[in-house]
């Protein structure tokens, strides 16, 4: 579904990216792991093509969609969920999934209801500012607004990093019916532990390059710990 090829990638000079290649099948949850400042928002970013690779090739379905732009690789089924949760804060929940809505081509409106079925906790929060959310709130706001997109593979780049534990499980589980329903996930997880309960397939990034990659159970080598251990 997700085909990524040789990929490269650079801030000016100071290259991040140095040949990366895996795939995502369809209905597949893709782990990618790694250390602090090892490039995997950066490989996000490239995937979604906020950030030009310098090299490489990124397949979505068939389709070459290397040099597309963010917008149209979204309109293709790709949703995406930046590290950070970012929301509009200014705007209510129910205005930050409209705005959403109104983005997409589909402009189904059923589609603001599934995100919400996702969430249900985000239900009686509809009227409030997204600026005055918890964390974990905001986080579960910004993948329902990637949900709105009607997405064949969602990315998500650590969507618990910062957030209390017990939401942590309440996103755990979400991502995990989602998976359910056969929606392909990529996603940057640093917590080993959540890695192993909810991946498929994993890769570890170091120097640049995919150092380790194979199936959830293959988490548990002892090579893992040495590439994860800071
Ligand atoms: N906009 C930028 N300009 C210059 N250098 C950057 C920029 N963004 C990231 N970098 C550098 O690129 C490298 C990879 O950063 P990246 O954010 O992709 O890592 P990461 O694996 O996502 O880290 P984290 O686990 O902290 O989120 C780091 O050395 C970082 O300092
Ligand atoms: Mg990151």
């Amino acid at each position: 579904m997700l085909k990524v090829t040789g990929l490269e990638a650079a801030y000016g000079r100071a290259r991040v990216l140095f040949g990366v290649d895996f795939e995502v099948g369809a209905g597949q949850l893709m782990c990618v792991m790694g250390r602090n400042g090892v490039g995997k928002t950066t490989l996000l970013n490239s995937v979604m093509g906020v950030l030009a690779p310098t090299a490489g090739k990124v397949e979505f379905e068939g389709a070459d969609v290397t040099r597309m732009k963010t917008y149209d690789r979204v309109k293709l089924g790709m949703g995406y969920v930046p590290q950070g949760h970012e929301t509009f804060p200014q705007l209510t929940v129910a205005e930050n999934l409209q705005v959403t809505l109104e983005a997409t081509g589909h402009r189904d409106r059923k589609a603001v209801d599934e995100a919400l079925e996702a969430f249900p906790r985000l239900v009686p929060l509809l009227k409030r500012r997204a600026g005055f959310l918890s964390g974990g709130q905001q986080q579960q706001l910004a993948i329902a607004r990637a949900l709105v997109t009607r997405p064949k593979m969602l990315i998500l780049d650590e969507p618990t990093e910062g957030i209390q534990p017990n939401i942590v499980l309440e996103i755990e589980e979400a991502i995990e019916r989602l998976h359910a329903t056969g929606l392909a996930i990529l996603l940057v997880e640093q917590y080993l532990e959540l890695a192993l309960r909810l991946a498929d397939r994993f890769i570890i990034l170091e120097g640049g390059q995919v150092a380790h990659a194979g199936e959830a159970e293959d988490l548990r080598d002892e090579k893992v710990g040495r590439l994860l251990a800071v």
